[in-house]
């Protein structure tokens, strides 16, 4: 397959043109057919060294992005950021140029600060990979949404999509919108006013306050945890049993939807607060433990695209 990506990071979905998230995804799912088949390491990237520096908690995106790289042959080095050196004051870009400087040929950062990948990556030689820096954005989150979607519903020119929850403190949903937008999807936000971002009208979505009005006719709805590390005091201000009849989902507000709807979660999911435990596990609605699995074809591509050009 010819390659056509010109890009030495992976930052935000906002700079991608349409053509390269169809080049990400075409490669993805080449190397879902190619796990199916043959699930071994393809070794595209054997002597490169992929970097994993995880500021803020992970399970799905840390561990697919180490699986990726080995399955592509790369070595992977997760940095233990407790026992780094910024535990002695070291500065976090002092860290990553001393990273840099032992020949890393990628890193992946997941960071609670906004725009923290995008500071690095002028000052490397590695290609950067955003992980999720604070509520901005995580872009691989929405390739392999992207992915899911169109693999379930063949297109996403048109569909409508309605992402509900904590909008405001969601770099998913960010990253989601711009990918959605540049596809012609009709996106939907779904959210009480305190998760409702303020500059939602620049955002080129339709906004609503009731889950059922919101989620009616829809083909995907995405749900969202709420985003506790992030709120400030008083900003969320009901019991979590009140938030959950509101904007909780379950079998029956889902009538509302399409009967053909599929139902989405990037996780972790808080069972029976934002989704109900017998809907997460549906399999007839059900696709978040799809989106885990894809995951890693799609951090494949990534990684193929952006590792295998000569950056050092
Ligand atoms: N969806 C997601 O980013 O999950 P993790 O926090 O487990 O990586």
């Amino acid at each position: 397959m010819a390659k056509k990506f010109s890009h030495r990071h992976l930052l935000d979905i906002e700079r991608l043109s349409a053509g390269d998230i169809d080049t990400i995804l075409a490669l993805a799912e080449s190397n879902l057919k190619s796990l199916k088949n043959t699930p071994k390491k393809a070794g595209k990237l054997q002597g490169k060294t992929l970097v994993n520096l995880f500021f803020e908690p992970s399970t799905r995106t840390r561990t697919s992005f180490e699986i990726a790289a080995k399955r592509l042959g790369a070595d992977v080095v997760n940095i233990l950021i407790d026992q780094s050196s910024t535990k002695k004051g070291e500065s976090l870009l002092d860290m990553v140029e001393a990273i840099d400087a032992l020949g890393a040929n990628a890193l992946v950062i997941r960071h609670a600060e906004d725009g923290v990948p995008q500071f690095v990556a002028p000052h490397v030689k590695a290609s950067v990979v955003n992980a999720g820096d604070g509520k901005h954005e995580h872009p691989t989150q929405a390739l392999l949404d992207a992915l899911v979607m169109r693999r379930h519903k063949k297109k996403l020119k048109g569909l409508t999509v309605a992402i509900c929850g904590d909008i405001q403190h969601s770099r998913v949903a960010r990253s989601n919108i711009h990918l959605l937008n540049k596809y012609g999807a009709k996106v939907r936000i779904i959210a009480p006013s305190y998760f409702m971002p303020l500059d939602f009208k620049n955002m080129k979505v339709e906004a609503f306050d009731d889950l059922k009005k919101g989620i009616a006719g829809a083909d995907v709805i995405m749900m969202l945890r709420i985003q506790h590390e992030r709120l400030g005091e008083g900003e969320f201000a009901v019991s979590l049993k009140e938030y959950s009849r509101d904007f909780g989902l379950n079998h029956d507000k889902l009538k509302a939807a399409k009967p053909d709807v599929i139902v989405m979660h990037p996780g972790p999911v808080n069972r029976d607060v934002e989704i109900s435990s017998d809907l997460a596990d549906d399999p007839k609605f059900s696709v978040i433990r799809e989106q885990v699995q894809t995951g890693v074809a799609v951090r494949m591509a990534v990684l193929d695209l952006l590792m295998s050009q000569k950056s050092r």
